[in-house]
């Protein structure tokens, strides 16, 4: 008993002093630029490379592989032929645009057994990074005299703008400046972005999204959540649309795939395209989002999702006509949901309150600090209680927008041609090229457009925002719809949907084609969403911009200070869709009392799992025959098992969804999609024991294309490393 007491205490100091890092969390969103800071960190997890190796201007690195796809997702390129490896739910709408009721890709999959059979994807691109620049100076001043600005006053956008113009002149690279804790530091971003982006492989539904919204951002997960693409370039290997003579991409460097598979505390690195955190926010913030805004957009989305699934129950064709969007707005639909209850089950209010508590000790404790600190966490919290309102309207604009969609979103797509129109001498070339923009717009926007859905859907959230927005708010429609329709919404909807061009594509396409503004503004329709958008623009937005200044100027002291009281913690921004990159390791966890979560799923769980009487848990004939056979090839796990989803405590987020995940070598090991559903308030903060990220394993992926798919050709052009 003695020396087992004697034992215990050896080893645990030893893990302690051997492993210092496993005790605390793999939490950050690094930029790849800077990573020498961390890399000792790295080192004893487990990485095997320099930081020379991620990014480096002179020769090619691991970012040369990473692509920002679509503008709404990451990806990478892994092969020599230009293949991009991205998430089925990224590629969705590409692939339910290729989809007909008799040829479903969506329902069926679809492998290119050659280049020739792959599909091009108009509208579709993959951004590259050239580089990254310090911005700072140029930016702020050199005496930081546009300290006096927030990050998204119009003083800065116009300095901004200028640098970008003065970096792209002459090239076709385009570029962009994105601020950074808070605006206390600015870097610019060089991209270079290619057009010619081709479907080469994607797996059924039943695959790719198998598990469904039920088990949407959760652990145990088993989707093969995976599809494959190609990037075009003109013969000379530069950017181009679609044409037929384009060629593979010769890329600067693509990721090698590994068949070795993970094991507990193996290192594991994401790199991709975060979108967004708020991981400083305060609790101002987080009680707005906890009573307001997540239970303003859940009722919203929550509506509008009955109406869509009773329709598409109906019909096979409304259902594939909807299903993308669907997917979409239930997406956050459940996240908001999570966050919720996270933030509840996690006191994150009291964690907060405790953080600002501690700046505030540490500034009134010096007369220096006092002044320049002073008064920002106070102003903080009163801007945010003041811009509740503006807050609210903006949820409800955007909710009305991308949520609801149908007619309410024209007025949004047609906005540059619109706003050209108006011109009272408008340029005839660039109004032609906004017209044919427009025109692509409206064409897609139509092929996921279904009249009848829409305007049930129109007559409830206009009835909602109508109910619950605050009266100040009010679009000026509200007027009409009180005093001609007598609050009778029915009865609006009927005239709007009878009367309006924008519920048929048809009509809008002879409108474009000898385009009237004062028939466009006299539209129903048109008139219920601009109303909106102009009271949103011209009431409630000049409204909002005092308080929204003083927040923007009193987030960067605050920033500033909390990076001065803890001079020794190393700092990461908040995510801002740039290039990032995360690090830790294969884990698994303790999601509640009495339970541990294992950290890989296999092909087994997925026959568990199914359900024939629930399409969300269906399991193809084939894939069961695989199973059964055990007929694994050489993407069988040491152990006799397939692997189909890993976890990693990696600190991902939106936009993140098809990062490679790759293992201390740089090699591929597999593919981000998710994160679970205890770790939901990651967003906001990072809870290293409960947030875990969720990942296809890359053999799944293989074994899915090769054993499942027949298309042993895609893994050929890979580089292999077994
Ligand atoms: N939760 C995943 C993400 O945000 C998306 C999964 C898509 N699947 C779905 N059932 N809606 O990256």
């Amino acid at each position: 008993m003695k020396n087992f007491f004697k034992s215990l205490k050896f080893s645990f100091l030893s893990i302690l002093i051997m492993f210092p890092l496993f005790l605390t969390a793999d939490e950050g969103m690094w930029l790849p630029l800077l990573l020498e800071k961390n890399y000792s960190a790295m080192e004893k997890l487990g990485f095997k490379l320099t930081p020379d190796q991620i990014y480096n201007l002179n020769k090619s690195s691991l970012k040369d592989a990473i692509i920002n796809f679509g503008g709404f997702c990451s990806g990478s390129i892994i092969s020599k032929d230009g293949l991009i490896l991205t998430n089925h739910h990224c590629g969705y709408d590409a692939i339910q645009n290729q989809s007909t009721v008799e040829n479903n890709y969506l329902k069926n999959g679809f492998w290119a057994l050659s280049k020739e059979q792959e599909l091009s994807n108009p509208g579709l691109s993959a951004t590259f990074l050239v580089r990254v620049e310090d911005v700072t100076q140029k930016v702020m001043g050199v005496n930081n005299e546009n300290a006096k600005y927030a990050p998204w006053d119009s003083a800065m956008q116009s300095v901004t703008k200028k640098i970008v113009e003065e970096t792209t002149k002459g090239t076709n690279y385009s570029a962009e400046i994105k601020d950074f804790y808070g605006g206390n530091t600015w870097y610019l971003f060089v991209y270079e972005t290619y057009r010619d982006i081709r479907l080469v492989g994607a797996p059924p539904e039943s695959i790719g999204k198998f598990g469904g919204d039920a088990d949407n951002w959760m652990w145990p997960r088993h989707t093969g959540d995976f599809s494959l693409f190609r990037v075009y370039t003109a013969p000379d290997g530069k950017p181009s649309a679609y044409a037929k003579e384009n060629i593979p991409l010769k890329p600067k460097y693509y990721l090698p795939v590994s068949l070795k598979g993970i094991q507990p505390k193996d290192f594991a690195m994401v790199m991709g395209y975060p979108g967004r955190t708020r991981r400083y926010e305060t609790t101002g913030g987080i009680k707005f989002l906890l009573e307001q805004s997540n239970p303003t957009r859940i009722k919203l989305r929550g509506a509008i999702l009955r109406i869509m699934k009773i329709d598409m129950d109906e019909n096979e064709e409304i259902k594939l006509k909807l299903s993308s969007h669907y997917a979409s707005v239930s997406n956050y639909h459940k996240n908001f949901i999570g966050q919720n209850k996270g933030l509840v089950r996690m006191n994150t209010i009291e964690t907060k309150k405790a953080e600002e508590d501690a700046f505030r000790k540490w500034v009134s404790a010096d007369a220096t600090r006092k002044a320049k600190y002073g008064t920002c966490l106070d102003d903080i919290l009163s801007a945010t209680e003041n811009l509740k309102g503006y807050n609210l309207a903006r949820d409800y604009m955007n909710e009305l927008l991308f949520s609801a969609g149908g007619v309410l979103q024209i007025p949004y797509l047609v906005s540059d041609a619109y706003k050209m129109m108006k011109k009272p001498s408008p340029n005839p070339d660039t109004l032609k090229t906004f017209i044919t923009e427009t025109s692509n717009k409206l064409k897609n926007h139509f092929k996921e457009y279904n009249y009848a859905t829409d305007k049930k859907i129109f007559t409830a959230v206009m009835k909602m925002y109508y109910n619950d927005a605050p009266k100040l708010f009010h679009p000026t429609i509200f007027d009409d719809i009180e005093k001609i329709y007598k609050n009778d919404f029915n009865a609006f909807t009927d005239d709007v949907f009878n009367k309006s061009i924008l519920t048929s594509e048809e009509k809008l396409q002879k409108f474009l084609l000898a385009p009237n503004v004062t028939e466009l503004e006299n539209d129903l329709g048109f008139k219920t969403m601009q109303s909106v958008l102009d009271s949103y623009n011209n009431k409630i937005l000049p409204l909002a911009t005092p308080e929204r200044r003083k927040l923007g100027i009193a987030t960067r002291l605050y920033l500033q200070g909390l990076m001065e009281m803890k001079k020794d913690k190393q700092f990461y921004p908040d995510a801002n869709f740039s290039m990032r990159l995360t690090y830790g390791k294969v884990i698994d966890y303790i999601p509640k009392d009495a339970v541990k979560y294992s950290y890989f799923t296999t092909l087994d769980g997925i026959i568990e799992k199914y359900d024939p009487w629930d399409e969300e848990f269906f399991v193809p004939q084939k894939l069961m025959d695989l199973q059964k056979a055990k007929d694994y090839g050489q993407y069988v796990d040491a152990g006799g098992k397939l692997y189909v989803c890993f976890i990693t405590d990696n600190d991902i987020t939106g936009g993140n969804s098809g990062s490679s995940v790759m293992n201390g070598k740089g090699e591929l090991i597999g593919l981000a999609f998710d994160n679970n559903w205890e770790g939901m308030t990651g967003d906001l903060v990072y809870d290293g024991t409960l947030k875990r990220c969720i990942n296809v394993d890359v053999r799944y992926i293989l074994f899915i294309i090769d054993k499942f798919g027949g298309a042993k050709n895609i893994v050929d052009e890979m580089t292999l490393v077994k």
